[in-house]
Protein backbone atom coordinates (compact mmCIF):
# COMPACT_ATOMS: atom_id res chain seq x y z
CA UNK A 1 0.00 0.00 0.00
CA UNK A 2 1.43 3.57 -0.96
CA UNK A 3 1.98 6.38 1.78
CA UNK A 4 -0.15 9.40 1.46
CA UNK A 5 0.65 12.94 2.38
CA UNK A 6 -1.88 15.43 2.90
CA UNK A 7 -1.27 18.61 1.34
CA UNK A 8 -2.61 21.90 1.86
CA UNK A 9 -2.41 24.60 -0.30
CA UNK A 10 -2.04 22.09 -3.61
CA UNK A 11 -2.96 24.26 -5.84
CA UNK A 12 -0.27 26.95 -6.29
CA UNK A 13 3.44 27.62 -5.60
CA UNK A 14 5.20 25.43 -3.15
CA UNK A 15 2.16 23.63 -2.12
CA UNK A 16 1.99 22.84 -6.22
CA UNK A 17 5.93 21.81 -6.50
CA UNK A 18 5.37 19.44 -3.06
CA UNK A 19 2.97 17.69 -4.82
CA UNK A 20 5.14 16.92 -7.72
CA UNK A 21 7.85 15.81 -5.58
CA UNK A 22 5.49 13.88 -3.23
CA UNK A 23 3.64 11.90 -6.39
CA UNK A 24 7.50 11.13 -7.73
CA UNK A 25 8.02 9.27 -4.52
CA UNK A 26 4.93 7.37 -5.51
CA UNK A 27 2.86 8.77 -2.26
CA UNK A 28 -0.94 8.85 -2.70
CA UNK A 29 -1.69 12.58 -2.13
CA UNK A 30 -5.01 14.63 -0.72
CA UNK A 31 -5.21 17.79 -2.41
CA UNK A 32 -6.83 20.65 0.37
CA UNK A 33 -7.57 23.95 -1.19
CA UNK A 34 -10.20 26.17 -1.91
CA UNK A 35 -9.76 25.92 -6.88
CA UNK A 36 -11.46 22.34 -7.22
CA UNK A 37 -11.14 22.95 -10.97
CA UNK A 38 -7.41 23.36 -10.57
CA UNK A 39 -6.91 20.45 -7.89
CA UNK A 40 -9.23 18.05 -10.89
CA UNK A 41 -6.39 19.38 -13.30
CA UNK A 42 -3.49 18.01 -10.83
CA UNK A 43 -5.53 15.16 -9.97
CA UNK A 44 -5.42 14.14 -13.43
CA UNK A 45 -1.72 14.17 -13.80
CA UNK A 46 -1.31 11.81 -11.60
CA UNK A 47 -3.79 8.60 -13.08
CA UNK A 48 -1.07 5.92 -11.45
CA UNK A 49 -1.95 7.22 -7.70
CA UNK A 50 -4.79 7.85 -5.35
CA UNK A 51 -5.42 11.50 -5.30
CA UNK A 52 -8.51 12.71 -3.19
CA UNK A 53 -9.42 16.55 -3.27
CA UNK A 54 -10.73 18.12 -0.44
CA UNK A 55 -12.47 21.50 -1.74
CA UNK A 56 -12.48 23.89 1.71
CA UNK A 57 -11.90 27.43 2.87
CA UNK A 58 -9.39 26.36 5.56
CA UNK A 59 -10.02 30.58 6.84
CA UNK A 60 -13.43 29.17 8.27
CA UNK A 61 -13.76 27.99 11.72
CA UNK A 62 -13.67 24.08 11.84
CA UNK A 63 -12.76 23.91 8.46
CA UNK A 64 -9.48 21.56 9.72
CA UNK A 65 -11.98 19.30 11.49
CA UNK A 66 -14.20 19.01 8.68
CA UNK A 67 -11.27 17.84 6.31
CA UNK A 68 -10.04 15.35 9.01
CA UNK A 69 -13.79 14.25 9.23
CA UNK A 70 -13.75 13.94 5.09
CA UNK A 71 -10.44 11.66 5.17
CA UNK A 72 -11.55 9.47 7.99
CA UNK A 73 -14.79 8.57 6.20
CA UNK A 74 -12.83 8.18 2.67
CA UNK A 75 -10.84 5.41 4.96
CA UNK A 76 -7.61 7.31 4.20
CA UNK A 77 -4.89 7.17 6.66
CA UNK A 78 -2.52 10.30 6.77
CA UNK A 79 0.99 9.51 6.85
CA UNK A 80 2.48 12.95 5.97
CA UNK A 81 0.96 15.80 6.68
CA UNK A 82 2.13 19.44 4.72
CA UNK A 83 0.72 22.50 6.76
CA UNK A 84 1.66 24.72 3.66
CA UNK A 85 -1.64 26.70 3.05
CA UNK A 86 -0.92 30.55 4.10
CA UNK A 87 -1.09 34.09 2.99
CA UNK A 88 0.09 37.24 3.83
CA UNK A 89 -0.97 40.91 3.74
CA UNK A 90 1.03 44.28 3.41
CA UNK A 91 0.10 47.52 5.06
CA UNK A 92 -0.21 49.24 8.20
CA UNK A 93 -2.02 47.20 10.65
CA UNK A 94 -5.02 49.68 10.77
CA UNK A 95 -5.70 50.44 7.40
CA UNK A 96 -5.87 46.58 6.47
CA UNK A 97 -8.89 44.77 6.61
CA UNK A 98 -9.31 42.98 10.33
CA UNK A 99 -11.61 40.63 8.86
CA UNK A 100 -8.96 39.42 6.08
CA UNK A 101 -6.19 39.76 8.80
CA UNK A 102 -8.44 37.45 10.96
CA UNK A 103 -8.71 34.96 8.31
CA UNK A 104 -4.93 35.41 7.64
CA UNK A 105 -4.40 34.17 11.67
CA UNK A 106 -7.38 31.79 10.78
CA UNK A 107 -5.32 29.85 8.11
CA UNK A 108 -1.45 30.67 8.67
CA UNK A 109 -1.90 28.94 12.69
CA UNK A 110 -5.48 27.85 13.70
CA UNK A 111 -6.14 25.04 10.31
CA UNK A 112 -2.16 24.58 10.96
CA UNK A 113 -2.41 23.54 14.61
CA UNK A 114 -5.53 21.86 14.43
CA UNK A 115 -4.67 19.48 11.27
CA UNK A 116 -1.69 18.64 13.61
CA UNK A 117 -4.23 17.77 16.33
CA UNK A 118 -6.39 15.91 14.46
CA UNK A 119 -3.88 13.88 12.37
CA UNK A 120 -1.13 13.00 15.13
CA UNK A 121 -2.41 10.55 16.79
CA UNK A 122 -2.73 8.24 14.30
CA UNK A 123 0.56 8.79 13.00
CA UNK A 124 2.02 8.64 16.43
CA UNK A 125 -0.11 5.28 16.24
CA UNK A 126 1.96 4.02 13.18
CA UNK A 127 4.10 1.39 13.07
CA UNK A 128 5.81 3.32 10.37
CA UNK A 129 8.19 6.73 10.14
CA UNK A 130 5.42 9.92 10.28
CA UNK A 131 6.49 13.34 9.08
CA UNK A 132 5.27 16.98 9.54
CA UNK A 133 6.10 19.50 7.75
CA UNK A 134 5.06 23.17 8.60
CA UNK A 135 5.74 26.04 6.14
CA UNK A 136 6.62 29.14 8.02
CA UNK A 137 8.83 32.29 6.72
CA UNK A 138 12.42 34.27 7.40
CA UNK A 139 9.34 36.23 9.26
CA UNK A 140 9.78 34.25 12.00
CA UNK A 141 12.55 35.63 13.15
CA UNK A 142 11.92 38.97 13.85
CA UNK A 143 8.43 41.81 13.98
CA UNK A 144 7.20 42.95 10.67
CA UNK A 145 6.42 46.35 10.42
CA UNK A 146 3.58 46.31 7.45
CA UNK A 147 3.12 43.12 7.75
CA UNK A 148 2.46 42.81 11.29
CA UNK A 149 0.32 40.26 11.35
CA UNK A 150 1.52 37.99 8.72
CA UNK A 151 5.10 38.00 10.48
CA UNK A 152 3.40 37.22 13.78
CA UNK A 153 1.87 34.16 12.26
CA UNK A 154 5.17 32.77 11.19
CA UNK A 155 6.58 33.21 14.61
CA UNK A 156 3.83 31.07 16.05
CA UNK A 157 4.61 28.50 13.49
CA UNK A 158 8.24 27.93 14.50
CA UNK A 159 7.61 28.61 18.21
CA UNK A 160 4.48 25.54 17.63
CA UNK A 161 6.28 23.38 15.59
CA UNK A 162 9.74 23.40 16.99
CA UNK A 163 8.43 22.98 20.63
CA UNK A 164 6.49 20.09 19.08
CA UNK A 165 9.51 18.48 17.55
CA UNK A 166 10.91 18.37 20.97
CA UNK A 167 7.80 16.82 22.49
CA UNK A 168 7.52 13.92 19.56
CA UNK A 169 11.87 13.42 19.77
CA UNK A 170 12.25 9.56 20.42
CA UNK A 171 8.78 9.02 18.68
CA UNK A 172 8.19 7.73 14.61
CA UNK A 173 7.05 11.19 14.01
CA UNK A 174 9.54 14.45 12.87
CA UNK A 175 8.14 18.07 13.08
CA UNK A 176 10.02 20.00 10.16
CA UNK A 177 9.79 23.87 9.84
CA UNK A 178 10.24 25.21 6.43
CA UNK A 179 11.23 29.50 6.61
CA UNK A 180 11.66 30.36 2.79
CA UNK A 181 12.38 34.16 2.35
CA UNK A 182 10.93 35.30 -0.86
CA UNK A 183 10.30 33.17 -3.12
CA UNK A 184 8.28 33.37 -6.66
CA UNK A 185 4.60 32.01 -5.94
CA UNK A 186 1.21 33.97 -6.27
CA UNK A 187 2.13 35.34 -2.15
CA UNK A 188 3.79 38.22 -3.49
CA UNK A 189 0.38 39.62 -5.73
CA UNK A 190 -2.14 38.26 -2.99
CA UNK A 191 0.41 40.34 -0.38
CA UNK A 192 1.02 43.10 -2.37
CA UNK A 193 4.90 42.61 -1.71
CA UNK A 194 6.20 42.25 -5.66
CA UNK A 195 7.83 45.62 -5.89
CA UNK A 196 8.99 45.61 -2.75
CA UNK A 197 13.04 45.46 -1.60
CA UNK A 198 12.61 42.14 -0.02
CA UNK A 199 11.01 40.15 -3.58
CA UNK A 200 14.42 41.50 -5.32
CA UNK A 201 16.22 38.50 -5.41
CA UNK A 202 13.43 36.02 -4.90
CA UNK A 203 13.93 32.39 -4.89
CA UNK A 204 12.36 29.78 -7.52
CA UNK A 205 9.24 27.75 -6.14
CA UNK A 206 10.73 24.43 -7.06
CA UNK A 207 14.27 25.39 -5.64
CA UNK A 208 12.44 25.89 -2.05
CA UNK A 209 9.98 23.18 -2.09
CA UNK A 210 12.90 20.84 -2.97
CA UNK A 211 15.34 21.96 -0.17
CA UNK A 212 12.17 21.19 2.20
CA UNK A 213 10.85 18.20 1.09
CA UNK A 214 14.38 17.02 1.59
CA UNK A 215 14.42 18.58 5.01
CA UNK A 216 11.56 16.85 5.83
CA UNK A 217 12.69 13.70 4.74
CA UNK A 218 15.40 13.78 6.39
CA UNK A 219 13.72 14.69 9.54
CA UNK A 220 15.10 17.94 10.33
CA UNK A 221 13.69 20.26 12.25
CA UNK A 222 14.38 23.70 11.23
CA UNK A 223 15.29 24.34 7.27
CA UNK A 224 15.71 28.13 5.93
CA UNK A 225 16.08 28.17 2.17
CA UNK A 226 18.96 30.32 0.43
CA UNK A 227 22.32 31.66 1.70
CA UNK A 228 21.14 35.08 2.22
CA UNK A 229 18.48 34.42 3.81
CA UNK A 230 20.23 31.90 6.39
CA UNK A 231 22.57 34.63 7.20
CA UNK A 232 19.69 37.31 8.06
CA UNK A 233 18.06 34.76 10.12
CA UNK A 234 20.79 34.51 11.84
CA UNK A 235 22.04 38.22 12.16
CA UNK A 236 18.56 38.57 13.96
CA UNK A 237 19.17 36.52 16.32
CA UNK A 238 21.93 39.04 17.68
CA UNK A 239 20.19 42.12 16.61
CA UNK A 240 18.26 44.13 19.06
CA UNK A 241 14.64 43.59 17.95
CA UNK A 242 13.99 47.28 17.56
CA UNK A 243 16.65 47.57 14.91
CA UNK A 244 15.32 44.41 13.30
CA UNK A 245 12.09 45.99 13.28
CA UNK A 246 13.66 48.78 11.38
CA UNK A 247 15.15 46.27 8.93
CA UNK A 248 12.09 44.38 8.36
CA UNK A 249 10.41 48.18 7.44
CA UNK A 250 12.87 49.07 5.48
CA UNK A 251 12.63 46.64 2.88
CA UNK A 252 9.11 46.19 2.75
CA UNK A 253 9.72 49.56 1.04
CA UNK A 254 9.24 49.80 -2.76
CA UNK A 255 12.63 49.12 -4.44
N1 LIG B 1 6.26 32.94 -1.59
C1 LIG B 1 6.94 33.50 -0.60
O1 LIG B 1 7.69 34.48 -0.78
C2 LIG B 1 6.88 32.88 0.77
C3 LIG B 1 7.90 33.17 1.69
C4 LIG B 1 7.83 32.60 2.95
C5 LIG B 1 6.79 31.76 3.30
N2 LIG B 1 5.81 31.50 2.37
C6 LIG B 1 4.71 30.63 2.78
O2 LIG B 1 4.60 29.56 1.86
C7 LIG B 1 3.29 29.01 1.94
C8 LIG B 1 2.79 28.74 0.53
O3 LIG B 1 2.59 29.96 -0.14
P1 LIG B 1 3.04 30.21 -1.65
O4 LIG B 1 4.20 31.11 -1.62
O5 LIG B 1 3.17 28.93 -2.39
O6 LIG B 1 1.80 31.09 -2.16
P2 LIG B 1 0.66 30.82 -3.24
O7 LIG B 1 1.26 30.51 -4.57
O8 LIG B 1 -0.24 32.01 -3.13
O9 LIG B 1 -0.10 29.51 -2.70
C9 LIG B 1 -0.94 29.56 -1.59
C10 LIG B 1 -1.75 28.27 -1.53
O10 LIG B 1 -2.57 28.34 -0.37
C11 LIG B 1 -3.92 28.08 -0.74
N3 LIG B 1 -4.83 28.87 0.08
C12 LIG B 1 -4.84 30.22 0.24
N4 LIG B 1 -5.86 30.58 1.03
C13 LIG B 1 -6.50 29.43 1.38
C14 LIG B 1 -7.64 29.16 2.17
N5 LIG B 1 -8.34 30.14 2.77
N6 LIG B 1 -8.03 27.87 2.34
C15 LIG B 1 -7.35 26.87 1.73
N7 LIG B 1 -6.26 27.08 0.97
C16 LIG B 1 -5.84 28.35 0.78
C17 LIG B 1 -4.02 28.50 -2.22
O11 LIG B 1 -5.02 27.72 -2.88
P3 LIG B 1 -6.49 28.20 -3.28
O12 LIG B 1 -6.37 29.61 -3.77
O13 LIG B 1 -6.89 27.20 -4.33
O14 LIG B 1 -7.28 28.07 -2.03
C18 LIG B 1 -2.65 28.10 -2.74
O15 LIG B 1 -2.65 26.76 -3.13
C19 LIG B 1 2.45 30.02 2.72
O16 LIG B 1 2.26 29.53 4.04
C20 LIG B 1 3.33 31.27 2.76
O17 LIG B 1 3.09 32.08 3.88
C21 LIG B 1 5.83 32.03 1.13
Amino acid sequence: MNKTALITGATSGLGYDFVGMFAQDGFDLVLVARNQAKMEEIKSQYPHLNVTIITKDLSMPNAAKEVYEEVKSAGITIDTLVNNAGFGLMGNFDDLDIQKQSEMIQLNNTALTELTYYFLPEMKGSSHKARILNVASTAAFQPGPMMAVYYATKAYVLSFSEALAEELAGTNVTVTTLCPGATKTNFASVANVAKTKMFSGAMSSHEVAKQGYQALMAGKRVVITGGTNKVGAYAAKFLPRSLAAKIAKYVAQEA
